[in-house]
C-alpha cells in the first residue's frame, strides 16, 4: 500500500521485537479500513528507549506500543498517566499529543473484551476466580480482574513467593481479596470457582500441559487461557470435554490492542473471524 505525505505513523518499541505479531495485527486493521498509514516493528536497546521515543513524537509519529522489556520505562516516560497503569506499575500504550505522552495499559482491557466477547456467561461478581501463575502476565490478570469488581481472586504459582509478593503488592492498590493458594492445594481451590485462568506457559506448543486436574471444577466454571498456540490448549480440551465453557486466548491479544489503533488511527477497529485466521498462520 502507498503512502501520501499526510499518513499516520505508529509502531511497536521492544528489543527484541522480531517476535512481535503486533505489526501484523495493526497492518491488517489498516488494510481492512484503507487507512493511510503504517505501523513498524522498532527494535530500540533499552538504553535508547526515552531518546527513541521522544524521537519518534518530534517526528510526528502518532504514538506506539511498548513491549517487553520496555513495559516500566514507558511508564516514567508519560506525562500523563492512566489510573489504572498507575496502579499496575506499566505502560504498553503512549499516545503523542499536543499536551504530550499520555500512557496507558490496555491489557487488562484486552482481557476482560475477550471474555465477554467469549464468553456470555463472565460477570465480575458471580464468584471467586483462580489464577494460575504469577509472571507478569498473572499479575496483569489479577489486577483487571480486581478492577473490574471480582471480589475474591486466588493466585497459585509453582514458586509460591512470586505469588505471595503479586498478592501483597496488588491488594495495596486494588480493592477486593487476593488468597494465596499453595501449589500442592491448587486442586482443591478449583471447588467454588466460577472462572479459571492460566496464565503460565504450560500447554503452549513445545511445553508440557498445565499439570491441573479439574474434577473439582463446577460445570458452570468458565476456564480461559492466556496461551494461543495451539488455539485449543489440553486445558481447554479437558475442560470442553467435561463440559465446562471455554475462552481461548487470541481474543485477549486482539483486544488490547484496539484502543491504541483507536488513538492513533481515528477508528474504532473490530475483531473478526477472518483477522483471528490471519493472526493464526504461521
Ligand atoms: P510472563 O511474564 O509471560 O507471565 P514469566 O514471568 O516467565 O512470564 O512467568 C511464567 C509463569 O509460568 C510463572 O508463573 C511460572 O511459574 P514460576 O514462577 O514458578 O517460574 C510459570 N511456569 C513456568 N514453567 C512452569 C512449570 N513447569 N510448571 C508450572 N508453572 C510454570
Amino acid at each position: 500500500m502507498s503512502l501520501t505525505g499526510k499518513a499516520r505513523l505508529a509502531g511497536v518499541i521492544g528489543w527484541p521485537v522480531g517476535h512481535s505479531r503486533s505489526p501484523r495485527l495493526h497492518g491488517f486493521w489498516l488494510e481492512r479500513y484503507a487507512i493511510d498509514g503504517a505501523y513498524l516493528p522498532l527494535p530500540v536497546d533499552p538504553e535508547d528507549f526515552e531518546i527513541a521515543v521522544k524521537g519518534l513524537a518530534a517526528a510526528g509519529f502518532r504514538g506506539v506500543n511498548v513491549t517487553v522489556p520496555h513495559k516500566e520505562a514507558a511508564l516514567r516516560i508519560c506525562d500523563k498517566v492512566d489510573p489504572f497503569a498507575a496502579k499496575v506499575g506499566a505502560v504498553n500504550t503512549l499516545v503523542f499529543g499536543d499536551d504530550g505522552i499520555s500512557g496507558s495499559n490496555t491489557d487488562a482491557f484486552g482481557f476482560l473484551e475477550n471474555l465477554r466477547n467469549s464468553a456470555a456467561g463472565y460477570r465480575p461478581d458471580a464468584g471467586p476466580v483462580l489464577v494460575v501463575g504469577a509472571g507478569g502476565a498473572g499479575r496483569g490478570i489479577v489486577a483487571a480482574l480486581l478492577n473490574d469488581g471480582v471480589a475474591d481472586v486466588r493466585i497459585t504459582n509453582r514458586t509460591e513467593n512470586r505469588a505471595e509478593q503479586v498478592a501483597e503488592e496488588l491488594s495495596r492498590r486494588f480493592d477486593g481479596k487476593i488468597e494465596v493458594v499453595s501449589w500442592d492445594r491448587r486442586v482443591d481451590a478449583l471447588e467454588d470457582v466460577t472462572l479459571l485462568v492460566n496464565t503460565t506457559s504450560q500447554g503452549m506448543h513445545g511445553q508440557p500441559a498445565l499439570d491441573l486436574k479439574l474434577d473439582g471444577l463446577p460445570a458452570g466454571a468458565l476456564v480461559n487461557d492466556i496461551v494461543y498456540t495451539p488455539l485449543e490448549t489440553p486445558l481447554l480440551a479437558a475442560a470442553r470435554q467435561r463440559g465446562n465453557q471455554t475462552v481461548d486466548g487470541l481474543g485477549m491479544l486482539l483486544h488490547q490492542a484496539r484502543p491504541g489503533f483507536s488513538a492513533w488511527f481515528g477508528i474504532n477497529p473490530e475483531v473478526t473471524e477472518d483477522l483471528r485466521a490471519t493472526m493464526l498462520e504461521p
